[in-house]
This record gives C-alpha cells, sequence and structure tokens, in this order.
C-alpha cells in the first residue's frame, strides 16, 4: 500500500490546531478550556490530555441511585441518568433537582481534568418525571395535530421546564414509526407514515434551538437542551409490535420507513442518538457495526454521540447478561459511544480497560467515541455553563406551559362520530343543559389521562401530579346552573329516567409503558366497555376514548352519539373540553388507522389491502354526518355550518 500524504487542507487544519493550542498554552490555560476556542481544537487539546481511565469515564452512564460523588471522581463519570421515576425525592421540588444535579457536577468539576457531566432523563412529555411539571399528549396525539411548529412550542417549553430542575439532557424525541398498535410503545410515536415522523422531528429544534449549522450537535443556549432522537433503528416495525423484538425487513424499506426521520433529525442537528433494543433481520442494533458506523456516522455524517439504551449491552445476548464481556465489546466496536450501563459501572469499567488493553476495542474507537461526546458538551456551553440556572426553577408548571399544553390536547383531539343519524350531531355541547352525567373510569383521574412515563416509569392511576381532569374541565365549562352527576361506573338503571340531558362517558386504557404495554387484544378495557353501554343505551352520550392507541371500537359505535379519540393528553383537560363544548373546533386528523378487528393487524396506510373502520388521516372538523364520516363542510367555518344546520332543521 502507499504512503498516504495528508490532503493541503488536512495539513492546514492541523496547523491551525496546532498554533491555536500553543497560544493558548503561552497564556498558561489549557486551550480546552478556552471559549473562544473552537469546538474542535478544544476536543483535539483535552483528548490528548487524557488517560484510558479518563476516557472510559466519559464513555459512563450511571444512575442517580448508585452515584456518589466520590464514585464521579474516581470513575471520571461523564453522565448520570434519572431512569423512569427515580426522583431525589418524592415530589422533589426544581431547587431539590438542583441541589441534586450541581452536587454531581461540582464532583466532575473536581477531577483532574474537571470535564462537566450531562444529567440525562426522560422527558418524553413534557418534563414527565417531575411533579408539578406541564404533561403535553403522548407523541400519538402530537402527530394527529400535524403541526411541526407546535411541536417546536413544546419542545421549548419542556426544555425550559428540564432546565428549571438544573438537567441539560432528554431522552427524547422518540422517532419510532410504530407500525403495529399491539406495540406497548406505540403512544411514543408520533404516526405509522413516516414523513408525519419526520415533521415532527421539529421538536429537536424546540429542544436544543435552531441549529447554526445543518448536521451539527447543536445546543443554543442554558435554555435549550441536547435531545436524543431514538431508537435507532426500527423499533417500530418489530414482528407483531413485540417490544424489543426483531424487524424484518429489506434495507430498503428499513431506511424509507424507519431511518427517514433520522435523516432529519441528524440535520436538526440531533446531538445524541439512542439504538434500539430491537433487532433487524435477526441481528441486534446494539450490535450492528454496519448500520451504527457505516449508515449513521459514516454515510449519514452523525457527528454526535450514539448511546446505548437502558442495559441495552446486557440485553444483547439471550438470557440478558450472558457474556457481558463480549457485549461491552460487540457494541463499543460497533459504535456504541457513551453506555447507559446504568448501575454495574464496575464490571464495565473493568471490562472496557481490559478490553483496550489487549487490543480488542482500539484506542481509535474509544477516541472517536469520547471525541463526540466532549463535541456535544463543548457544543452545549457545558463547560462554560456546568450548573444549574436559578433563576428557572419557576418554568416548571408554568401557566404558559399549561395552555401550550391545552392547545396541543385540543389540536389532538379526532372527532371520529358526530351524531347517529343525519343531521342530528350532538357535538357541540351546550353549556346551559339543566343536567348531565359525567361518567367512566377516566373522567376524574390525572394519572390515566397522562398515561406511562409520568412520574414514574410505567404511570398509575390517581391524583399523581396537579393538573384538570376531564371532570374538572367539564364543571368548569358549563353554565352555574347546570347540574353534573358524576359515576364512575354506572350500572344499568343508573342513567335510566334521570332527566340527563346528555352524558359525557370518558374510558381507556390503564398506563402502561414499553413491554408491559403489548397488547394483541386491543379491547376497550372491560368497565369501558359496560359504561358505555350502561349509560350510552339511556341517553345521549358522546364516548372520549383516552388510550395510547387505536382499539376495537366498532362493535359499540352505533350506540355513541359521538366518539372522540383523545389519545393520552396528559394534565390539561380543558383541552378536551375546549372543543366538546364548541369554543374551538376539532381538527385532528387520525396519525394511525383505526382498525376494525384485531386480525386485520398490521394493517397500515398504504397497504394493497386495506380495510380500517377510520383510514389514516380521518377526522371531521365540524358538524358532520353518520356513515362516511363526511364533513358536512370541508373547512371548519362554525358560524356558517350553523347557520346551514339550523336552516337544514327548519326545513326538513
Ligand atoms: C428505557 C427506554 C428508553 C429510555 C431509557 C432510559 O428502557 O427504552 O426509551 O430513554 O430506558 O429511561
Amino acid at each position: 500500500m502507499g504512503t498516504v500524504c495528508p490532503s493541503p487542507l488536512a495539513v492546514l487544519v492541523l496547523l491551525f490546531i496546532c498554533l491555536e493550542a500553543s497560544v493558548a498554552s503561552s497564556s498558561g490555560v489549557p486551550l480546552y478550556k478556552n471559549p473562544s476556542a473552537t469546538v474542535e481544537a478544544r476536543v483535539q487539546d483535552l483528548l490528548q490530555r487524557m488517560t484510558l481511565e479518563e476516557k472510559v469515564g466519559q464513555m459512563m452512564q450511571i444512575e442517580r441511585s448508585v452515584a456518589n460523588p466520590s464514585i464521579i471522581q474516581k470513575n471520571f463519570v461523564g453522565s448520570i441518568i434519572s431512569g423512569g421515576g427515580s426522583v431525589p425525592k418524592d415530589r422533589a421540588s426544581p431547587t431539590d433537582w438542583m441541589d441534586m444535579v450541581d452536587g454531581f457536577q461540582k464532583a466532575a468539576l473536581s477531577t483532574r481534568l474537571g470535564i462537566p457531566l450531562m444529567y440525562g432523563i426522560d422527558a418524553v412529555h413534557g418534563h414527565n418525571n417531575v411533579y408539578g411539571a406541564t404533561i403535553f399528549p403522548h407523541n400519538i396525539g402530537l402527530g394527529c395535530t400535524r403541526d411541526p411548529d407546535l411541536a417546536r412550542r413544546i419542545g421549548e417549553a419542556t426544555a425550559l421546564e428540564v432546565r428549571g430542575t438544573g438537567i441539560q439532557y432528554v431522552f427524547a424525541p422518540c422517532i419510532a414509526v410504530c407500525r403495529s398498535p399491539s406495540w406497548g410503545r406505540c403512544y411514543e410515536s408520533y404516526s405509522e407514515d413516516p414523513d408525519l415522523v419526520r415533521k415532527m422531528t421539529q421538536i429537536i429544534v424546540g429542544l436544543q434551538g435552531k441549529p447554526s449549522k445543518a448536521g451539527v450537535p447543536f445546543v443554543a443556549g442554558q435554555h435549550n437542551v441536547a435531545a436524543t432522537a431514538k431508537h435507532y433503528v426500527g423499533d417500530g416495525g418489530t414482528y407483531h409490535g413485540i417490544d424489543e423484538n426483531n424487524t424484518l425487513s429489506s434495507f430498503k424499506s428499513l431506511v424509507n420507513i424507519h431511518m427517514v426521520g433520522y435523516f432529519d433529525a441528524i440535520a436538526k442537528g440531533v446531538s445524541t442518538i439512542m439504538a434500539s433494543y430491537s433487532s433487524w433481520n435477526g441481528k441486534k442494533m446494539h450490535g450492528n457495526r454496519f448500520l451504527i458506523s457505516h449508515v449513521l456516522k459514516k454515510q449519514l455524517g452523525f457527528k454526535g454521540f450514539v448511546i446505548s439504551d437502558w442495559q441495552g449491552i446486557d440485553r444483547m445476548l439471550s438470557p440478558p447478561n450472558l457474556n457481558y464481556t463480549y457485549s461491552v465489546e460487540t457494541g463499543v466496536n460497533a459504535g456504541l459511544d457513551m453506555i447507559m450501563i446504568p448501575f454495574d459501572y464496575v464490571t464495565f469499567h473493568d471490562d472496557m480497560i481490559a478490553l483496550v488493553k489487549s487490543g480488542y476495542i482500539s484506542t481509535q474507537r474509544v477516541n472517536d467515541a469520547v471525541r463526540r461526546i466532549l463535541r456535544v458538551k463543548f457544543s452545549m456551553g457545558l463547560f462554560e455553563h456546568p450548573f444549574a440556572d436559578r433563576s428557572l426553577t419557576g418554568m416548571v408548571g408554568a401557566q404558559e406551559h399549561r395552555e401550550l399544553a391545552r392547545e396541543a390536547v385540543r389540536k389532538s383531539l379526532v372527532l371520529l362520530k358526530n351524531g347517529k343519524s343525519k343531521n342530528d350531531p350532538i357535538l357541540p355541547l351546550s353549556k346551559h343543559a339543566s343536567k348531565i352525567l359525567v361518567a367512566g373510569s377516566h373522567a376524574n383521574d390525572i394519572g390515566r389521562q397522562c398515561g406511562g412515563w409520568t412520574i414514574t416509569w410505567q404511570g398509575q392511576a390517581g391524583n399523581i401530579t396537579p393538573g384538570t381532569t376531564v371532570l374538572d374541565a367539564i364543571k368548569s365549562t358549563v353554565h352555574s346552573s347546570t347540574q353534573v352527576v358524576y359515576e364512575e361506573s354506572p350500572d344499568t338503571s343508573f342513567a335510566k329516567g334521570k332527566g340527563f340531558d346528555y352524558a359525557i362517558v370518558v374510558v381507556g386504557e390503564e398506563p402502561y409503558a414499553e413491554m408491559l404495554g403489548d397488547n394483541t387484544n386491543l379491547t376497550i378495557p372491560d368497565g369501558g366497555i359496560r359504561t358505555i353501554q350502561n349509560v350510552c343505551s339511556s341517553v345521549k352520550c358522546v364516548v372520549v376514548l383516552i388510550s395510547g392507541r387505536p382499539l376495537i371500537v366498532e362493535p359499540y359505535l352505533p350506540l355513541m352519539n359521538a366518539f372522540v379519540a383523545a389519545w393520552l393528553p396528559g394534565t390539561e383537560g380543558k383541552g378536551i373540553t375546549d372543543v366538546l363544548f364548541g369554543d374551538y373546533q376539532f381538527e385532528g386528523k387520525l396519525s394511525r388507522t383505526w382498525f376494525k378487528s384485531a386480525s386485520q393487524l398490521p394493517m397500515t396506510v398504504g397497504d394493497k389491502y386495506y380495510d380500517p373502520l377510520f383510514p389514516f388521516g380521518f377526522g371531521l372538523t365540524a358538524m358532520a354526518v353518520e356513515g362516511n364520516g363526511a364533513t358536512v363542510f370541508g373547512s371548519s367555518l362554525p358560524l356558517l355550518s350553523i347557520f346551514i344546520y339550523l336552516v337544514g332543521q327548519i326545513l326538513l
């Protein structure tokens, strides 16, 4: 092989870096501590000063519950994580969070080179681990808005709430393209359609700020956070939606369906990308060198860092942890840069040192990983601003964020039926009814309204965080003269002959996350069906479904006067009554196909055989009639539509 001569440009760059380094060192301050030096020069300067121990430390992300100052100092820990529900204390305040994060940071800064750590958390629909934070609709609902700028604004608000707790890094957005509603994480996916998912990656611009240059990891400042596009790649395409399972597909369809969102995320400067637990054609993504190092890093030019998923290394083999050393070697050599260990950092550390010293993992691979991590840390200003901005504590749950979440709820709801027969729409509901019934397990429950990934990993029913339930919202919307009767599980006689003008029935799924949400039945949980039957058989009713996905509803649809998909709306229940009572028009359009029965699945838009109950993109906008569900008026001109409706009533 001939000698390789560096290009003139490479020589110039190298000379420039050396010149910068010599200037800096003459002032006594190491170049990497000079904020006016270029990111690449600072990275290079710092990297060459680091020992193997310090480099391996940067590649480690450990859980806050095992972290303490001495562990951080001794192991040069580069990142700490709050797993779902891992909080400083129950109902911790923003200041409690900041004290914890800053405490860890002080330890990191006290190490020889003083490299600040990144604190990461799942802020996947607002700052959802934090009591009192604004909880936005989960992604399945946001996909129904088809509003990328709304996504951006939600990203901005979320970043402020995350910074309001001193945290600088979020494991969001999930840009999975969920192809089967059986998947327990389908609600974390904006859509079954890759193009709609691509549009919604605009949330990255909200979280990180508007990139100055396409394709370069970017965080605008201290009111923004480093984002994560996840889970690379094919997480939403597994066999029958089984979580962490196998995605069988050609490379072409893997790219066209599951990878295109990453093109946009990288162009928008996403700082990190998280590997998927799933496999592609039988090969674990966490060990897929071709897709991570060749396609993502080399061909797509991703310059940030790739982080493993939680114990993603352990789960590379079955049973998990079968051969941890082999998995570390395979994962790191595949291109994983930071490892979400998150507990047994001693084993990871010892394996890494041994694997590098024995040559099974090259110094070049370690340097590439650390270079990428440092690039993100320098580009987000972490060296200059390592500590929390204490002026931001009021951002958590701020009223303007709750108003934004209310807007997102309004825009995410999809009206699927309005009227049992022609020209008898029940929506919008009257605010001046004399007596109404509110019923159902999800009518007065914030926890159920928010779904998984809320306060705890799985989420849970109950009054888990401040917010407005549907019942609260109804009571504050109707006229003071309206009698509101609430009954969670009315029996068959409860509604009979009681003089209710109408009933609002709110039912749905119990909260779940990840594999615990995998479900092939896809039916409305029993209690919900009974409530629909018991109420709607004797009162005009609007059914509002709170769920992380479409469910089998066709058998019960004839009982309903109106049917609304509300998805997992979060804390701002008034967004639901805004449209139920006509203060705003329904504008949501299905981000997923609504099937008739589970036996039709998988069935997604574009399939040759496509026979849904409601097709992808369907949604009524104004007063409409049953049957084909076509809207009487394409545009939402409420006054015109109400005038024509009234004229119609008079003439008929
Ligand atoms: C979880 C999820 C991932 C999340 C991570 C940290 O298992 O797969 O989406 O970011 O662990 O909580």
